[in-house]
């Protein structure tokens, strides 16, 4: 008996060796930079679901990296995206601001452009199930994750943390139903993205979409999830442990339930 459960630990463990996850830096559509991280692809398991990652204010950095590698150990082929360009994100926080804003001036046509890079690129990989296609985002990479499943292009869950939970500028677009089922992570006490612009939200759904979750964390700022946030002394912007460790939780079994 001890040899069985000897021999079942060891091929576990071993079958766990076998099974790194693969990763690298993608050069994709326009001078875009992406990180890709996805379990070895096996015969037996020729397709995988995949999770787009979109970044914060800050562009892409190890944070969202650090995400695509937790979400490929939960199985999926992850994909760090990027909204800011090879030669976007600066090394200052004005600098970034300065770029988020220039590109939500342009939310219908660069940032969408983008987004839907992002969508391309992961749709292209021949080990990717493209009907099981999610994406998640924090702050603005919320609002992005967002305009995905706005798009009506096939995504089947989105998750926002902390996101920016604005309409979609275009009438067009606002009037289109939403298949893909959302589920939106906020902070009680936003600033950035207040309850006023949270109840706009839950309007907007309740409007167009058939299935979305929203939940609020108590005591929670703005980018919750974003540890190391509070070196920045960002006004009304700080991690909160407990919100982060649930709302990652909940993503999970959202992520589970809609794409595994
Ligand atoms: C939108 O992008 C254009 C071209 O890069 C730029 O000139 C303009 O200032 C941007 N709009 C906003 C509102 O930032
Ligand atoms: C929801 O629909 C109602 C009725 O059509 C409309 O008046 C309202 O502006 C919509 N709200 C949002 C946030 O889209
Ligand atoms: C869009 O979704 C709303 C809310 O779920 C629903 O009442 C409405 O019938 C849908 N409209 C269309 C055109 O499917
Ligand atoms: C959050 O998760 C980490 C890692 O699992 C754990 O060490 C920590 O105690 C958790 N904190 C709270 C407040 O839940």
């Amino acid at each position: 008996m001890l040899k069985l459960i000897l021999s079942i630990y060891f091929s576990l463990s071993s079958c766990y060796c076998k099974n790194p996850l693969v990763e690298k830096l993608v050069d994709y559509s326009n001078n875009l930079q992406g990180f890709l991280v996805h379990p070895v692809i096996q015969k037996q398991i020729p397709k995988r679901p995949a999770i787009i990652i979109f970044h914060a204010f800050t562009g892409r950095t190890e944070f969202e990296n650090e995400k695509a590698r937790s979400l490929a150990k939960l199985g999926y082929v992850a994909f760090a995206a990027d909204t800011y360009g090879k030669t976007g994100s600066t090394e200052t926080i004005e600098g970034n601001f300065e770029i988020m804003k220039h590109i939500l001036g342009n939310r219908t046509t660069i940032l969408r452009e983008r987004i839907l890079a992002a969508w391309t690129f992961i749709n292209s990989l021949d080990f990717v199930d493209s009907n099981r296609i999610g994406s998640i985002g924090y702050c603005y990479g919320g609002l992005c994750s967002l305009d995905l499943a706005r798009f009506e292009i096939g995504l089947k869950a989105a998750v926002s943390f902390h996101g920016t939970l604005l309409k979609y500028p275009e009438e067009s677009e606002n009037l289109k139903n939403i298949s893909c089922a959302i589920q939106a992570h906020h902070g009680d006490l936003d600033i950035h993205t207040n309850n006023e612009e949270a109840s706009n939200f839950i309007e907007e759904m309740r409007n167009r979409s058939m299935d979305w979750q929203f939940l609020r964390y108590s005591n929670a700022e703005h980018a919750f999830t974003l540890f190391g946030v509070d070196d920045f002394k960002i006004p009304g912007a700080s991690y909160n442990e407990k919100a982060s460790n649930r709302s990652w939780s909940y993503m999970q079994v959202f992520l589970a339930e809609k794409l595994l």
